[in-house]
Formats: C-alpha cells, sequence, structure tokens
C-alpha cells in the first residue's frame, strides 16, 4: 500500500501536442453540453427547492450548466432511504464495494478529458491543475479501495488467555453525510465520498455551491461503476442544505472539508443533537508560512514561493500566505520575486499559456480588493501583476500581488487568494518567527528554506503542522505519499489519502469468546 501493489495514476503527457490537442477538443465539445446537477435520491431526482444556471468564474457570459438545488425535504428524503440501505451495503463484503471504486477510478481515467473540461469552465482551475485533480480524485478512489479491502475485509485475530479468542473488526457507522469546498471540486468531493462508501457507509454527498456541476458528473460515474442508487445520494445546494443534513437524526458521521467558520458552525450543531455522539472529519483552512534562513539558494526560493502562493490563484488551503525571509539574502529575494511575478499570465484557464485563472467568485474577487487596500494602507508593495484588460474583463479575476509587511501577527485570518505577506527576520529571531507562526493556532502546511539541517530540526521540533516541506514547494500533496491535512485551527485529522483515513469512517468492534 506504500507503493509496491499501488501506483498513482498517469495523466496525459503536457508536453505532447497530440495530448494537449485532444484536451483542447474536450473544452470545445464540453461548450455543446448544457451540464445539469440536480437532487438524486435512490436513483430518482428528487423535488429540489430552485434553480439557477452555473457560470464560468472566467466568464460570467459564459454557461455552463443548470443546477436543481435540494430541498429540506429531499434531504429527509434521501436521509430514509440511504439508512435502509445501509445494512445490506454494510454487510457487502469490502472487497466488493473496493471493486466498485475500482471501476470508478477507471471511468474517471477512460473520461478525464471531459472532467478536465468541465473543471476548467465550472471551476476556473487552469488546465495543469485539472489534470492533476482529475488523477488525484482517481488514486483517492483506488487508495482507499485498496485500504478497504487489506482492513475491512476480515476481523483481526488478537492475543489472549488460553481457552479464549479475541478479533477486532471494523464497520460501517451509518449514513455519512460528505460536505465540499469549491477549490478542488471533483477531488476532495470523490475523496471523502469515496472513503466513507469503501468503509461501508451510505452516503449524502453535498458539492459546494459554486461547483455543482462537475461533482454530479462524478455521481453518475460512481452510479455506473457499481455503487448502488440508494447508497449514495447526491443533494446540491448551499450551506442551508449542508446544515439540514448535518441536523438530521440519521446522521452518523460528517466528513466537511471547507473554512474553519463553517467546521465550528457544523461541530456545535452536532454537540446539540440528541441520540448518539456523531464524529466530525472537519478539513479546514491555513495561515501557511515559509521560512527562509540565509543558507537557502534565492533563486530555489523564488521558483517555489511562485509556486506556493499563485498556483491555483491562491485557491489551495496549502498555499503559502506568509514568507518570512531573513534579511541578509530578502533584498535579493525581493528584486528576484518582482521579477518572477512580471512573467506570470493572468487570464483564460482553457488557455495553455495562462499561469492563473480566475477566483472563484465576485464575493471572493471583492473580498481579496478588501484585503488589498487595507495592505495599501500601511504595508510596503512589492509586486502586482497587470491585468490584460481584454482576456479578464467579464470574469472574477484578481492580479496576484505581494506586499511587506511588519508582523504576522497583523494577519488574523486566511485570506484565500494569490495575496502574499512577507516579512523580514535577522538571524537570532528564529524562535520568535516559529513563536509568531504558531500564535496563528493554524496548522496546515510549512515551508522551510535552509542548508542547515539543525535550522529545520528547530523548526520542526517547535512548530505543529500537518504538512511540512524543506527546500521544495508547499502545495501537490500527493495521495499515499504526502497524506495530507492539519492540526488546530486546521482540521479535526486523520490525513486525506494517508493509511488511517478509513478508521475514522469507521466503528471499531471487539469480539471475546470463551471457548
Ligand atoms: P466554506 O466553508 O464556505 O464551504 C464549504 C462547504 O460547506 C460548502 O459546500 C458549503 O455550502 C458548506 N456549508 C456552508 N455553510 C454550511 C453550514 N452552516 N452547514 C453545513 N455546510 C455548510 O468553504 P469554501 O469557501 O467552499 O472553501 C474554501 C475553504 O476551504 C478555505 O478555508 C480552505 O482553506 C478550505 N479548504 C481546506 C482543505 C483541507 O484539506 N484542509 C482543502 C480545501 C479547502
Ligand atoms: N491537497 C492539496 C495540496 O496539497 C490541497 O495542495
Amino acid at each position: 500500500l506504500f507503493g509496491a501493489e499501488r501506483a498513482n495514476s498517469e495523466g496525459p503527457d503536457m508536453n505532447d501536442k497530440a495530448a494537449l490537442q485532444h484536451l483542447h477538443q474536450a473544452i470545445q465539445q464540453s461548450r455543446n453540453v448544457n451540464y445539469l446537477a440536480a437532487p438524486l435520491i435512490g436513483g430518482k431526482q428528487g423535488s429540489g427547492a430552485s434553480s439557477r444556471p452555473v457560470c464560468s468564474p472566467a466568464n460570467q457570459r459564459e454557461v455552463v450548466g443548470q443546477v436543481i438545488e435540494a430541498s429540506v425535504a429531499d434531504v429527509s428524503t434521501a436521509m430514509a432511504v440511504a439508512q435502509a440501505a445501509f445494512p445490506a451495503w454494510e454487510s457487502t463484503p469490502a472487497a466488493t464495494r473496493a471493486a466498485a471504486l475500482d471501476a470508478a477510478a477507471d471511468l474517471m481515467q477512460e473520461r478525464l478529458p471531459e472532467l478536465v473540461a468541465l473543471i476548467v469552465r465550472e471551476g476556473g482551475r487552469i488546465q495543469v491543475d485539472a489534470v492533476s485533480e482529475v488523477r488525484e480524485a482517481i488514486d483517492f478512489c483506488r487508495y482507499y479501495a485498496a485500504q478497504a479491502k487489506e482492513k475491512f475485509a476480515a476481523p483481526i485475530e488478537l492475543p489472549g488467555p488460553t481457552g479464549e479468542r479475541n478479533s477486532l473488526s471494523l464497520h460501517g457507522r451509518g449514513v455519512f453525510v460528505c460536505i465540499s469546498p469549491w477549490n478542488f471540486p471533483l477531488a476532495i468531493f470523490v475523496g471523502q465520498v469515496a472513503a466513507a462508501l469503501a468503509a461501508g457507509n451510505t452516503v449524502l454527498a453535498k458539492p459546494a455551491e459554486q461547483t455543482p456541476l462537475v461533482a454530479a458528473l462524478a455521481v453518475g460515474m460512481l452510479h455506473s461503476a457499481g455503487i448502488p442508487a440508494h447508497v449514495l445520494a447526491f443533494l446540491p445546494g448551499d450551506g442551508r442544505v449542508g446544515a439540514a443534513m448535518v441536523a438530521a437524526r440519521e446522521c452518523a458521521g460528517v466528513a466537511f472539508t471547507g473554512s474553519t467558520e463553517v467546521a465550528r458552525i457544523i461541530a456545535r450543531t452536532l454537540a446539540a443533537k440528541d441520540g448518539p455522539l456523531v464524529p466530525l472529519i472537519a478539513e479546514t483552512g491555513g495561515q501557511n508560512a515559509l521560512i527562509a534562513d540565509s543558507s537557502a539558494l534565492p533563486e530555489q526560493v523564488v521558483r517555489d514561493v511562485v509556486a506556493s502562493a499563485f498556483n491555483s490563484a491562491g485557491q489551495r488551503c496549502s498555499a503559502l500566505r506568509v514568507l518570512f525571509v531573513q534579511a541578509d539574502i530578502a533584498e535579493r529575494v525581493s528584486t528576484m520575486l518582482a521579477g518572477a511575478m512580471q512573467e506570470l499570465r493572468i487570464g483564460d484557464p482553457a488557455d495553455l499559456r495562462t499561469d492563473v485563472g480566475p477566483v472563484i467568485d465576485e464575493a471572493a474577487r471583492k473580498v481579496l480588493v478588501a484585503h488589498a487596500s487595507w495592505l495599501d494602507s500601511f504595508a510596503k508593495p512589492l509586486y502586482t501583476c497587470a491585468l490584460d484588460e481584454r482576456a479578464t474583463s467579464h470574469g472574477s479575476f484578481f492580479a496576484p500581488c505581494a506586499y511587506e509587511i511588519d508582523s504576522l501577527s497583523r494577519l488574523e485570518r486566511e485570506v484565500f487568494g494569490p495575496i502574499l505577506h512577507i516579512v523580514r527576520w535577522r538571524g537570532e529571531d528564529l524562535d520568535k518567527v516559529c513563536d509568531a507562526i504558531a500564535s496563528t493556532g493554524y496548522g496546515l502546511t510549512l515551508g522551510i528554506h535552509s542548508r542547515i539541517e539543525d535550522t529545520v530540526r528547530r523548526i520542526t521540533a517547535r512548530l505543529h503542522v500537518g504538512n511540512t516541506y524543506v527546500n521544495r514547494n508547499v502545495i501537490g500533496a500527493v495521495v499515499g505519499v504526502q497524506p495530507f491535512g492539519g492540526e488546530g485551527l486546521s482540521g479535526t485529522g486523520p490525513k486525506a489519502g494517508g493509511p488511517h483515513y478509513l478508521y475514522r469512517f469507521a466503528s471499531e468492534r471487539t469480539l471475546s469468546v470463551d471457548t
């Protein structure tokens, strides 16, 4: 499972002209399809509350499809159907559940270009990111399928006194509620659902309101691959639909990925409910930092900072928000960083030359504009990228920018977009830098650029962070290679794409038999 028996998926070679042409054609063809996301319960369309068009964040005039949002009545019906389907699914052999997930992975691999096209158009992600995202969704299905076969197939025999047999077995918990964000509209949605199903739960899945279409396409593939219709319900809608799912009596567990604020709301709802205690798996935001000391190579720091802060328009939970650079190399790094930012091309995510696509919607853009104008009131601007008016005027675009600030304490919470903050530090202040990072309360990703092993050890010993990266960028965790997830305000664990993830979707039962 850690390598020998399982390989991660391979995507198209992005240097191969024919492969790129194929992706380009898929994007063009998807413009002729009017995609639909509608509530789906036991294989039938739910009544729905309201419908609206879903437009591309790169061009608000481009309608990608329609969404019919689920009603509260749909949530109740879906809960009842999933509850009734639970015993049969839970007693289905783990190998059969895993086979359906493997078949879903095969379908996603086959239809990768169509999924890429929809992620580009609906989510505004550039093609390279969209390809990585489809591969991650495939990897989640295969990884959790392999984990289910290994861990859920048979009870583990445990030692005991003579005349007594002891065993430990894993079981699905019941109806799992899966709620996902828009920034990985396929991979996170599929990852949560695949894990919950692999562990023997039935599932109610809600995508983010901004990106229901690619999630609906994935649900269709999961059903075609053999996940029974009654076992997986799809409920598109906004936070009100999510809140109704969490509050339902039948909800036996919640897998949530999104903001720390919404995770808290969900935790409160679960804590206030009567009946069984319901676990919450919450993967949330970060105030991610990278510390570069004077032994670091400025060229490498700049390359990794640009990728970490601006890839995916900074809309990754893992993205770099604050660069701490030692004063001795700060001037050089800043000059080179401004130069590298000058090269970034912002525009149409379907254009292969684009480095940075749009942000997800106007609400997100306005938050970033407000944050940048607050920074303008006291911080030292380093560089703001240029926006090409023709390529960006109909979409929600925000120019990547970098500012020097005097202290991290000015930043209270995660700002989700391509804004980089830079703080200079002096050699004797390394502990203070670590204390400042720790004091944010977040613990998702951390970058260290240093050639001094003792410095790396000192920093990693002081900071409690889920994913630390040394002398590289801080994004793009790979399933089964860098299990992903944070601590503190960044999440409850367990780590997605890691060997312990499925346990939290399961109940453990011990059986002791006196022979
Ligand atoms: P969000 O918290 O606004 O929404 C996430 C999901 O929760 C959406 O589906 C939304 O409809 C739903 N929701 C909203 N209110 C709800 C409520 N009261 N009850 C139940 N569900 C509700 O987050 P977002 O803007 O979609 O995503 C961005 C955030 O996600 C960032 O903070 C980012 O750091 C975080 N994120 C974390 C990870 C991770 O693995 N740690 C990965 C991706 C994104
Ligand atoms: N898993 C994603 C990354 O590492 C969020 O960038």
